[in-house]
């Protein structure tokens, strides 16, 4: 059956011919329909136009046709967020705490809290447990307008840890509407068994932990903390090659803390994505042009952190794409809400609300591989779109920080509600 979306007052990022991502100048204008309609079938976008071209053969045929008038609403493609920690044991609001008391993430990390206190929930957590919690978070965010989402390992820190976490991600692939993607991170931290033996750590992810995790295809992507106090360039770069050897693409964070050399090793292996970036110069930036890395922003880290911001509008002006994902994880950023990231990447970025737009779609999709298939309004992409609730234009959507402005969220052209996901 044949779904067609009608009156729409703005159909948002359509694509006549569908690009790998947009950067620069590019970034500030969004391709848009005004009175247009959309039409799903089999799960893709079979169409869309303006209303004065719709034809009415179209409903001549006696077909069966589904017909949802939307008037007064936008239509966009649903968020990509291409780099997440969703799937986690417990919460870290003690350590909310300490921080507000004036403690720095590092000095709770350096204490045996942050990732390694998560590491030590998953330890005492059953896979069903596990997956459990990660699945409510998916209802959460697809609730919030997502429709792909990668999800990191890095938890575990052991093999048996490490395989956990992605077996939980590989059964949410099989179980949701959501297209998902899934980054070994064995390189999360140091595990407090392995405390003062870095190197031998580093040795066991790349002689055990990859070629499990290749071997029984776990993982689509390696990443790396990269970062001071964290792993160090040599030791990225080792366990990026390991990763390529397995067929994994890195994707990795950089230059969160200090000027890591990050984004270069990034780039050195065509990583598919640096992510963070605080702390970014004309160096990272000159080692990022025509590579085809995408630079990607978690404003949502940044602000529950308090971190200095990226200079994205330097990165843009060089000519730069630039990425905006949620970092939801227990300890940064306990929130998957890419509504708040559009309005955290105008406000604390100086976005415009169509470079936004473009950050947490169609480059997010890039930055997870699954840019031929989602992040735009195009002819045989996947169905993966919302609509919104009676609102002015796409300047509002930022601007109402903090309003639920979405109606409706299809996935694969089918609208979810609790009882579909
Ligand atoms: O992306 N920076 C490293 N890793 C995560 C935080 C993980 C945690 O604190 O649990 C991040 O912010
Ligand atoms: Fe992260």
């Amino acid at each position: 059956m044949k779904t067609l979306v009608t009156n729409i007052k703005q159909l948002v990022q359509v694509e006549k011919t569908p690009r790998r991502w947009v950067a620069g100048e590019e970034m500030a204008k969004v391709e848009r329909l005004y009175d247009a309609y959309l039409v799903v079938e089999n799960g893709r976008i079979a169409g869309f136009g303006t209303m004065n071209e719709l034809d009415k053969a179209f409903y001549a045929n006696g077909e069966d046709i589904r017909e949802i008038d939307v008037s007064g609403r936008l239509v966009l493609p649903a968020f990509c967020d291409s780099h997440t920690h969703l799937v986690y044991a417990g919460s870290r609001e003690i350590e909310y705490i300490d921080k507000i008391k004036g403690l720095s993430y590092e000095e709770i990390a350096r204490r045996g809290g942050g990732i390694l206190h998560s590491a030590e929930r998953i330890r005492e957590t059953t896979e069903e447990q596990l997956y459990a919690a990660a699945r409510e978070r998916i209802r959460e965010i697809a609730a919030q307008g997502t429709g792909a989402v990668e999800i990191k390992s890095g938890y575990g820190l052991d093999l048996d840890g490490e395989l956990k976490m992605l077996r939980v991600v590989k059964r949410l692939k099989e179980t949701t509407p959501l297209t998902i993607k899934a980054t070994f991170l064995g390189a999360h931290a140091v595990p407090a068994a392995y405390k003062g033996r870095q190197a031998e750590y580093v040795d066991l992810i790349i002689n055990e932990m990859i070629p499990v995790v290749a071997a029984e295809e776990l993982a689509d992507h390696v990443d790396v903390f990269c970062d001071r106090g964290f792993f160090t360039v040599e030791e990225t770069d080792r366990i990026l090659n390991a990763g390529m050897k397995h067929g994994l693409r890195a994707k990795i964070h950089a230059n969160e803390l200090a000027r890591s050399g990050g984004v270069q090793v990034g780039v050195k292996y065509n990583a598919l994505s640096v992510d963070h970036l605080e702390h970014v110069g004309p160096e990272e930036i000159e080692a990022l042009l025509g590579s085809e890395t995408m630079p990607t922003v978690l404003p949502g880290a940044a602000f529950f952190l308090n971190l200095p911001h990226s200079p994205v509008r330097e990165m843009i002006r060089a000519g730069l794409p630039v990425a905006l994902a949620s970092d939801f994880n227990p300890g940064s950023s306990p929130s998957g809400n890419m509504r708040f990231i559009l309005s955290l990447g105008c406000i604390h970025y100086k976005m415009l609300p169509e470079e936004v737009i473009h950050a947490t779609t169609l480059n997010t999709a890039y930055a997870m591989g699954v840019e031929e298939e989602l992040g735009s309004i195009a002819t045989g992409k996947k169905a993966n779109f919302f609509i919104t609730k009676p609102v002015p234009g796409i300047e509002y959507l930022p601007y109402a920080y903090g309003s639920d402005w979405i109606e409706t969220v299809f996935l694969e052209g089918e609208e979810i509600n609790e009882n579909t996901i």
